[in-house]
């Protein structure tokens, strides 16, 4: 069965995008990693929240624009969000609906993981009882606004049993099962 992952680059500060949906502050860690190499064909299917899908992109300018993990990933793709477009992007699905959208996921996923984007789906991964594992890159840097990992006014606690902690050359990743 399908697991669900939340892997995800973050600053120090517990931030994944900057001010206003930034991404570009990510462009210096984006160099060669071995443990997402491995993780890459270990995914199924991606499930990802509109914000995302349709937010800037890291790999501006580069051959990997547009691309899930800067074209290093290819599969089957299910866009949450309430406003399908009138033409799909080829391999994408867009669903309106947060359960509908996880059980196509899961079910496309296989064995593999449904790689989760976007902290807001994210959150309601966790809200549902249905995320498995956390994949943090954590950039050494700090940037004092913007998107939070997780966002949850009035507090809620997730705990984590961590897995492994890896170090390369540009961040420090820790990967966790999630435990409640
Ligand atoms: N640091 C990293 O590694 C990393 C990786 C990926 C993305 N990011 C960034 O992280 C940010 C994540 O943004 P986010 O967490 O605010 O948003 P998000 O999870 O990407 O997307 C949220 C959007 O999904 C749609 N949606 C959510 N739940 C829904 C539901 N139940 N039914 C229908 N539609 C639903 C809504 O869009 P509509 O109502 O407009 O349809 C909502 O605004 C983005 O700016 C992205 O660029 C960072």
């Amino acid at each position: 069965m399908a697991k669900v992952l939340y892997s995800v680059t973050m600053s120090v500060d517990g931030f994944i995008t900057g001010p206003d949906g930034d991404m570009q502050w990510m462009r210096p860690y984006l160099g060669p990693n071995p443990e997402v190499d491995e993780l890459l064909p270990q995914i199924g299917s991606i499930l990802v929240g509109r914000r995302s899908h349709d937010g800037d992109d890291p790999h501006k300018g580069d051959a990997g624009e547009g691309h899930a993990f800067g074209g290093g990933w290819d599969g089957p793709q299910f866009v949450v969000t309430h406003r399908p477009p009138a033409t799909p992007e080829a391999g994408v699905t867009y669903v309106d609906d947060f359960a509908k959208a996880l059980a196509l996921a899961k079910e496309a996923a296989g064995d593999k993981y449904v790689n989760v984007i976007g902290a807001n789906i994210a959150k309601q991964c966790i809200e549902a009882g249905e995320l498995d594992e956390v994949f943090l890159l954590y950039a050494p840097v700090m940037l004092g606004d913007g998107t939070r990992l997780f966002d949850h006014p009035g507090g809620r606690i997730v705990r984590l049993a961590r897995r492994s902690v890896t170090e390369t050359p540009l961040s420090t990743s820790l990967w966790f099962t999630v435990e409640s």
